[in-house]
């Protein structure tokens, strides 16, 4: 990595040097970051109250090799920038990296990695970054293992190789909505070893409702695809991280591999951040609503919300979080695929489609749509059924969504009994 480094300009100091004079900034509550930190008008030719949107790949140097402020928009951009700092403030990160997906964030973090380490991860990992680590990883030498964390740390301890050097925690995770201690973890995987990096996904929670950094992870992961943006209008994922010596690391390797967002995309991220907090806190009421509702329901056998005193983590879910999103999964009662899709086929106003975080109502069955490349047998273990539906409760009126709901249920059941 060394080497790596000091064959690159000096962007990544250059960066640093700009993203820790921010954060050293006295800090606002997330509201306020969300729609100050890094759009300051006097940034911006014309004091521009809304971030303009540079769309130049490159930039006038004032001589030969000395550029001003950026000189070719992979190596860094001015809309990007601004994202990535109001990024970092909300997650109260130090430094944040966007790129052109989630799994764009994720593979560019593998980099980090060589033949021969191994990534032990939570078994209940979205499907698309157990498909990288099993599929593409493990044909570049590195291995990886999957367990359970939502016990207790010692578990994840007893896992640990001589040769690991990430953990990766997804919480809550997709699609079961399974809890991991981040705290109870980071600090037991440092002990044993300080070296290896402690990942979180919080794609779900959003940086809205926790903060892995302040519970002492290394490295926080966002799909920005769904809730951080939250209008399933852009593919993004970032990386924030403390750590200035991950983040050289991982700058480098945003230029060096490329796989960086558009400039009018981090301009569509950077306006759904603004309202990121207005938009959870209603997730979160009308998720809460249409879980109690379905809680109480006779053809439903099992509601998973961490909000709910039923789920099995509700403790834990008290201790790292502050909420949560508008995530729920069901299961149905008898189990049959069959009758799952007859319920999501009547539905009106959630639409059956993969993603979630956006202001419209969705619904998937995991089994055959978002986890399908898990393998089966895998999937039966978790508890990935073919009868677990995934909704990702939306924006709209919570009554217009639970009467969407109550009617669909009852042609679902209703037609199975006529048969
Ligand atoms: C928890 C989680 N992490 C990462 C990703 C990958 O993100 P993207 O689809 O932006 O590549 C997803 C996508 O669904 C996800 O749900």
């Amino acid at each position: 990595m060394e080497g790596y480094l000091s064959s690159g300009p000096q962007k990544a100091d250059k960066d640093a040097e700009n993203q820790k004079n921010k954060q050293e900034h006295p800090r606002t509550r997330i509201e306020t970051d969300a729609i100050h930190v890094g759009q300051e008008p006097e940034r911006w030719p014309g004091q521009a109250v809304v971030p303009p949107i540079s769309m130049a790949t490159t930039f006038k140097q004032l001589e030969p090799g000395k550029p001003v402020l950026y000189e070719y928009s992979r190596c860094g951009n001015p809309t990007r920038q601004c994202l990535e700092e109001c990024l970092a403030s909300v997650e109260k990160a130090r430094y944040a990296l966007t790129f052109a997906s989630g799994l764009g964030a994720t593979t560019t973090l593998m980099f980090m990695l060589k033949s021969g380490d191994h990534i032990l991860s939570i078994d209940d990992v979205y499907g698309g970054t157990g498909r990288l680590f099993r599929r593409c990883m493990a044909q570049m030498g590195v291995e990886s293992s999957f367990i359970d964390m939502s016990t207790d740390a010692s578990t994840v301890v007893k896992h640990l190789k001589p040769t690991t050097r990430l953990v990766w925690i997804e919480t809550p995770t997709n699609p079961l909505l399974k809890l991991a201690d981040i705290e109870q973890i980071a600090t037991a995987v440092h002990k044993h070893d300080p070296k290896i990096m402690v990942l979180v996904d919080n794609t779900f929670a959003t940086a809205y409702f926790q903060n892995p950094l302040k519970l002492g992870a290394d490295l926080v992961l966002h799909s920005l695809t769904k809730y951080m943006n939250g209008h399933s209008d852009v593919v993004m994922g970032c990386l924030m991280m403390n750590n200035e010596e991950y983040y050289k690391q991982l700058s480098f390797l945003q230029y060096a591999i490329g796989a960086v967002p558009s400039p009018f995309d981090c301009y569509l991220v950077n306006r759904g951040i603004k309202t990121l907090a207005v938009r959870m806190k209603q997730h979160m009421a009308n998720g809460l609503r249409v879980a109690t509702y379905l809680e109480q329901h006779k053809h439903v056998e099992r509601v998973i919300y961490p909000p709910l005193e039923s789920h099995p983590q509700h403790d834990l879910y008290k201790k790292q979080m502050s909420g949560f999103s508008g995530m729920i999964s069901i299961y149905l009662k008898g189990d049959e695929v069959e009758k799952s899709k007859r319920f999501l086929g009547h539905l009106k106003l959630f639409t059956t489609a993969e993603s979630l975080g956006g202001y419209e109502s969705l619904i998937e069955l995991p089994a055959v749509m978002t986890h399908a490349s898990v393998p089966e047998e895998h999937r039966r273990q978790l508890g990935i059924t073919d009868g677990l539906i995934r909704l990702s409760v939306g924006l709209e009126d919570v009554q217009d969504l639970i009467d969407d709901i109550e009617a669909a249920l009852d042609f679902a059941f209703s037609s199975t009994d006529a048969k």
